[in-house]
């Protein structure tokens, strides 16, 4: 399953490119640019951002990126919760879009929730629809409970962006659930672990040999086994990258998931959920 839905309908692929810890540099700037092209080419067209990386650094890399091809790609980005008010958010959306040299996004998110209520949030979204300037709204790092208090805006939220891999996966207790009935795609952030212990762990590196691939493979197609998850890997290696990209074409077996729930038991109780 290559491409997923959102709750209107709107086709997203299911395997797109992140770009936290893009934009700090100056003089990486122009490779990070050229890697989520190379990325683009290849086919991960959904690219996911935020103002709050490299203070919209990031933002301005994925300009470079995109220019002249606006129309290939599916583009993401989110809003500090402290500009995520009635009269903050379309000054926040106004400055993404400036660094992004476009004139719309195809999703803001909600990056996560602070002190401005829920429900202002969602008036402010549905404001930056009407006037064209995003095409769909979402949040991040929400629990089942903050979707419920969400109300009515429950069904016109595209998509919750959560931490979810092999070392984190208590959301699937009840909020995957909760949110597959809602028709609603999770996107799933730091799917390789930041590329920390979950990439050396024996059983994924096992896995991997036994499949002739690598353990962010393993990482990344166990991740993606669900229909409705959507996993946004970040590369700034062009290998990692062609890497990642064949992931989507990896099926693993019934042993594999097996040896895979023994290491990393999925959850048998409600969980805080987590966050980076
Ligand atoms: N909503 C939120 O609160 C939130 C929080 C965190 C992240 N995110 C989003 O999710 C994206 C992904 O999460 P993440 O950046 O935290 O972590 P990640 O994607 O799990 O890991 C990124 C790290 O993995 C390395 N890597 C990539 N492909 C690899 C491969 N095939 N083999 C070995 N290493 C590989 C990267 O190295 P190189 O760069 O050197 O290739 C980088 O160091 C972010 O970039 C961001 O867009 C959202």
């Amino acid at each position: 399953m290559h491409s997923t839905t959102l709750a209107d309908g709107t086709p997203i692929p299911t395997l797109g490119q992140g770009t936290w810890k893009m934009g700090e540099r100056g003089a990486n700037r122009k490779a990070e640019a050229a890697t989520l092209r190379a990325g683009i080419d290849l086919g991960m067209t959904l690219i996911d951002t935020a103002e709050m990386y490299a203070e919209g650094g990031a933002e301005e890399v994925v300009a470079e990126a995109i220019d002249g091809q606006r129309d290939k790609v599916f583009l993401v980005s989110k809003a500090y919760p402290q500009n995520a008010s009635r009269t903050r958010l379309p000054q926040a959306c106004e400055r993404s879009l400036k660094r992004l040299k476009t004139d719309v996004l195809d999703l803001y998110l909600l990056h996560w929730r602070g002190a401005v209520p829920l429900a202002e949030t969602v008036e402010a979204m549905e404001r930056l629809k009407q006037q064209g300037k995003i095409r769909s709204w979402g949040v991040s790092n929400l629990d089942v409970s903050d979707l419920e208090e969400l109300g009515q805006g429950l069904s016109t939220c595209a998509t919750n962006q959560v931490l979810y891999n092999l070392e984190a996966r208590g959301v699937e207790f009840d909020l995957l659930p909760f949110c597959q009935q809602q028709l609603m795609p999770v996107m799933a952030y730091s799917p390789l672990g930041q590329a920390g212990a979950l990439l050396r762990h024996p059983v994924l590196r096992r896995i991997a040999e036994r499949q002739g691939a690598t353990p962010a493979q393993v990482a990344l197609a166990w991740t993606l086994r669900a229909p409705g998850i959507v996993a946004i890997p970040k590369a700034s290696d062009e290998a990692h990258l062609k890497e990642n990209w064949a992931a989507r074409m990896m099926v693993l077996t019934p042993e594999d998931l097996t040896e895979l729930d023994s290491a990393f038991p999925p959850p048998k109780a409600k969980q805080p959920l987590e966050m980076i």
